[in-house]
């Protein structure tokens, strides 16, 4: 099997599993729930989740625990999705080939949506629990997934992202935003990852440090796309952030240096990931097609 077909069906199986925890849309509260539904399914590259389970292999996991994680990453992730596209943040319409969701079902819906998914993500890591109640480990991935959603992760970084429209920013500040906006959901997918293989403190803070370094990159790819890309391979809008008066990595070193540094970043992430113990090939396969991902 080629690395394309791998992936393929390895993304194929990771959408099963997220698939099985979704709500039932019934009740009153149908429509939230379809609308929570609606940007679950709508496609995504499935990355955080397809990340967290390779690094739970790598570190020799083979059990079913990881999976309600696996879904609730993917959840923050497209809450972050749904929440970053509304008018008063990003105001785009469309999102993984689909119209965004508060186009589809009104912002009050999509603020709403956004809300249910993030909250769902934690009942869902908590399902973990019952299935290995002896488990210590799984407090400490839940602790990883909310401090790196939070404040002092994602939300704390888009904060810092929107209050910066229109204004310059120092290449500190921006490297400060990436970290925290796009690579701290990325760290907590592979240290979660890590954690519930058992893999000790050291190793944890490794996988942490190579995460940084990929969500570092993947947003500079992303910035890349932005300017460089097509609405058709992306399924979002080009030019969102200069409509939104960004400045980017982009805008600050322009797209050729962008480019050399998320190969430069990116192998920088590899050999961090080759100082470790164990290997995952796969994984650093997909380390090296994120830096010429088209979409
Ligand atoms: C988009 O993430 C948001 C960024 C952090 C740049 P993805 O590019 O992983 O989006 P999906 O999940 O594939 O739609
Ligand atoms: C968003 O960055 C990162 C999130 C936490 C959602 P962008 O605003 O650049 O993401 P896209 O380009 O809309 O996917
Ligand atoms: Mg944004
Ligand atoms: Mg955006
Ligand atoms: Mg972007």
């Amino acid at each position: 099997m080629t690395f394309e077909e791998e992936l393929k069906k390895r993304s194929e199986e990771v959408q099963e599993i997220i698939y099985s925890y979704l709500p039932e849309e019934k009740g009153y509260q149908k429509t939230l729930l379809e609308a929570m539904n609606y940007s679950m399914t709508a496609g995504g590259k499935r990355l955080r989740p397809l990340l967290m389970q390779e690094t739970y292999r790598l570190f020799g996991g083979s059990g079913e625990i990881v999976k309600p994680f696996m879904a609730a990453i993917e959840m923050i992730h497209t809450h972050s999705l749904v929440h970053d596209d509304l008018p008063a943040m990003d105001n785009d319409e469309y999102r993984r080939g689909k119209k965004t969701t508060h186009v589809v079902y009104g912002e009050a819906m999509a603020i709403l949506a956004g809300d249910g998914l993030l909250n769902l993500a934690y009942e869902t890591a908590c399902r973990a629990f019952a299935m290995e109640p002896e488990n210590v480990n799984i407090g400490k991935a839940l602790a990883v997934l909310a401090q790196k959603t939070g404040i002092g992760g994602m939300i704390g970084g888009q904060s810092v992202d929107v209050l910066n429209d229109g204004k310059p920013l120092s290449g500190d500040m921006l490297d400060f935003i990436y970290r925290l906006k796009t690579s701290a959901l990325i760290e907590s997918s592979m240290m979660i990852g890590a954690i519930l293989a058992g893999a000790g403190e050291e190793q944890v803070s490794r996988v942490c440090s190579a995460a940084n370094d990929i969500g570092l990159a993947f947003q500079i790819r992303d910035d890349i796309l932005d300017v460089t890309g097509t609405q058709q391979e992306l399924g979002k809008p080009v030019n969102s952030d200069e409509k939104n008066n960004k400045t980017t990595y982009v805008t600050i070193k322009g797209a050729e240096r962008a480019k050399q540094d998320v190969e430069a970043i990116s192998a920088r992430a590899l050999e961090t990931l080759a100082d470790l113990p164990l290997k995952n090939v796969f994984l650093e396969k997909l380390v090296r097609a994120l830096i010429v991902r088209k979409n």
